[in-house]
């Protein structure tokens, strides 16, 4: 091993200028020995260097997708059989395609299809569903639940084919009750699961009815936990740093309140209290303010070294900044990747480039709010299977963290929450769908309405729910990054509509009506021309379409969006129609006498009047 090791480190000092990671005894990578028996040919060591010196694929992705055809031990020895100590600028491309070729297989080959026991054909919630059109558009993303499926192994995270048959690969098989998970995107280049996606793909199950797959899913996140001490970001060896939103808990209570499977919950609910205690003890920091400390919570992940995935894009992006700040830079852009949202203006000192990134500087009122709610659930399940000492436990940490929300979040004279910045001791009023997580979550003193109101009152002063297709990300226009304007997102969208239509205030729930109608129907249009679901959308153009921006293609075939959409569709089943656009088209062609066709028109046009409010916006 520690042949290996000086191997791999020594060639980190023999590279070239602009390839130099400037590497030293403080780099924390993304996996190590410690975790990951792969780990020098994932998240370290020279192939991984040498397949993104010569750029030998397009997506960084690709290279740490593949798994190796031999053990790890054997192919590490086998690359230096080949190339010895040849630095990475120094391997010939058509040598290191070879090799790659000869010991890889291709990305995201280890993975089974497989098909979900409980899916059924006609799910009553779907069924429910009053607009055919709707209906028989939701039956079909209901379809495509079977083509997300992949068999999933507790230790999907290891890869080669030795490791998929190591005993303890089974062993873990055994514990778990089952085998399958429902993948979050069916195609490009996301192939395993993601952890904050699950929650809209949990939603969406529910709607379709699959307790059973959903169970499967939460039992599989939390064998992340019980091995690793948290949920990764996704299902990879390179994901061993950081985290995503903590959507686990909240999975459960959604679990919970369709099935009432209370065995279940009593089961894990030590895995959950684990998985909190990991944002306890790794992810909190002490702010002052005025004489008083708090505790909150931040995206922070130790890793400081160019990301597997995007280790072209860390390199190039880091270029420009002095070796010694890139370690601080590599550590922000990863943070930013920990918290869903990269990128986004929203980490960035100047509020426009990548390049000022400090994620690690900002105290995330979304993040802060969704822990507030993982104590407001764990209070509710402890309550559940009659553990009170537990359950008042919860209830005590989460009314003072409410507190908390209110004095380090809140501002005043906006009426919204907000980020929070440790040096500026300011926060960062520009908007972000972010400030409305407190209410998606409940997260305020529940008698005062009226901080709801003034949250709502803010969004309509800044135009937030002036855009055709939904709620942009940000009204930051210039930023070319995914997480802003004119980007609208599922779960972003989705927690907007579902915090707006839980308030008390007709006009609050109306717009929730209006956003979920908006956002159903940018959905279906785009579906209609594409033939796909998408990762997000521009919703500010008057024909929606598949959003851009960020560090690669937008990906087609998403399982967070279907999830988000199935449980819109669901809650607002008899409300939300489409307008008459088709009936039209067909009476017209139909149609020989003037009169017929003008009648046509006249129903399809107040049919649209009717169903939308601001259906100009669209047509
Ligand atoms: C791989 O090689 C290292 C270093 O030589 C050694 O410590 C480890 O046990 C080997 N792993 C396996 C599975 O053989
Ligand atoms: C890689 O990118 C280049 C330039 O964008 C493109 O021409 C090429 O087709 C891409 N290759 C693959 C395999 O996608
Ligand atoms: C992993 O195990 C599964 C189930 O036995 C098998 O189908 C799959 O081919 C294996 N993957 C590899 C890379 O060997
Ligand atoms: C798994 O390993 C065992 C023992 O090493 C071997 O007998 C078996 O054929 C392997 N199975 C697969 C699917 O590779
Ligand atoms: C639920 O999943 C378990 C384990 O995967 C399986 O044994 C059981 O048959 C499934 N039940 C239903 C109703 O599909
Ligand atoms: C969390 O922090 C503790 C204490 O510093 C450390 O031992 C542990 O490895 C960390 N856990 C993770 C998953 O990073
Ligand atoms: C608050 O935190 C600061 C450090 O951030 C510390 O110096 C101070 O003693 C703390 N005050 C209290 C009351 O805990
Ligand atoms: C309540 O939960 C705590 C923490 O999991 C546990 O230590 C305690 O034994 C439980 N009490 C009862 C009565 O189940
Ligand atoms: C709250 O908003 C006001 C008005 O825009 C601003 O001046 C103030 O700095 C904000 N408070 C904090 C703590 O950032
Ligand atoms: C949003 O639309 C409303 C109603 O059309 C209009 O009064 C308001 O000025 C718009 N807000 C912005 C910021 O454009």
């Amino acid at each position: 091993m520690s042949a290996v090791h000086l191997v791999a480190a020594s060639l980190l000092f023999s590279t070239g200028a602009l390839w130099t990671t400037r590497v030293g005894a403080t780099d924390i990578h993304v996996c190590d020995e410690t975790n990951s028996p792969n780990w020098y040919i994932y998240c370290s060591g020279p192939i991984l260097e040498s397949v993104n010196y010569h750029a030998l694929f397009n997506d960084s992705k690709h290279y740490v997708d593949m798994p190796t055809k031999n053990s790890p031990n054997d192919t590490i020895k086998a690359w230096y059989d080949t190339f010895g100590q040849t630095a990475p600028p120094d391997v010939p491309e058509d040598k290191l395609r070879n090799f790659i070729e000869e010991y890889f297989s291709d990305p995201g080959s280890e993975l089974v299809n497989c098909t979900p026991v409980d899916w059924i054909e006609k799910p009553p919630k779907i069924m429910s569903i009053t607009d055919p059109t709707l209906r028989a558009w939701a039956l079909e993303l209901h379809g495509i639940w079977k083509h997300l499926c992949k068999q999933f192994w507790a230790n999907i995270v290891s890869k080669s084919s030795e490791e998929n048959n190591s005993s303890e690969c089974q062993s873990d098989q055994k514990s778990l009750s089952t085998p399958t998970a429902i993948l979050s995107m069916a195609s490009g280049r996301f192939r395993e699961f993601y952890y904050w996606d699950a929650y809209w793909i949990v939603k969406g199950l529910l709607v379709s009815g699959m307790y059973n797959s959903t169970r499967g899913m939460i039992i599989n996140l939390a064998s992340m936990v019980d091995k690793f001490g948290f949920v990764p970001n996704g299902g990879r060896v390179y994901y061993l740093q950081r985290s995503q939103p903590p959507m686990l808990i909240p999975m459960v209570y959604e679990y919970y309140e369709a099935t009432n499977d209370r065995e279940f919950v009593r089961h894990i609910l030590p895995t959950l209290v684990k998985e909190l205690n990991f944002w306890h003890t790794n992810r909190t920091t002490e702010l002052q303010i005025g004489n008083k400390n708090y505790t909150v919570f931040q995206y922070r992940t130790n890793s400081n070294v160019p990301r597997p995935e995007s280790f072209k894009e860390d390199v190039r992006t880091a270029h420009g900044i002095s070796d010694d700040l890139k370690p601080k830079f590599w550590q922000d852009k990863a943070s930013a990747a920990e918290s869903g949202w990269d990128f986004s203006t929203r980490w960035f000192q100047d509020h426009k480039t990548l390049y000022t990134i400090e994620t690690t500087k900002i105290v995330p009122i979304d993040l802060n709010a969704l822990i507030c709610w993982n104590y407001d659930i764990l209070e509710y399940l402890f309550e559940r299977v009659g553990n009170t000492t537990e359950s008042e436990i919860y209830r005590e940490i989460r009314s003072k963290f409410k507190n908390t929300l209110n004095k380090v979040f809140y501002n005043k004279t906006l009426g919204a929450w907000f980020d929070y910045h440790m040096d500026t001791k300011q926060q960062n009023i520009d908007f972000y769908p972010s400030s409305v997580v407190p209410l998606f979550t409940g997260c305020y003193h529940a008698l005062n309405q009226g901080k709801s109101e003034r949250l709502f009152q803010y969004m309509q002063n800044v135009g937030a729910f002036n855009f055709s297709g939904g709620i942009p990300t940000s009204m930051i226009k210039d930023s070319e990054e995914q997480w802003d304007f004119p980007n609208g997102w599922s779960p972003l969208n989705h927690m907007i509509i579902e915090g707006l239509r839980k308030s008390e205030n007709a006009q609050m729930q109306d717009q929730a009506y209006r956003i979920a109608k908006k956002w159903v129907e940018g959905n279906y249009r785009v579906f209609q021309k594409t033939k796909f679901m998408w990762e997000k959308y521009d919703v500010i153009g008057k024909v929606p379409r598949p959003g851009e921006g960020g560090e690669y293609h937008v990906q087609d075939g998403f399982g967070w969006t279907n999830g988000a959409i199935l449980d819109l569709l669901s809650t607002y089943n008899d409300r939300i129609k489409l307008p008459q656009a088709n009936s039209a088209a067909g009476c017209l062609s139909s149609g020989t006498n003037g009169l017929v066709m003008i009648l046509c028109l006249m129903v399809s046009t107040m049919g649209a009047v009717i169903l939308t409010q601001n259906n100009r916006d669209y047509y």
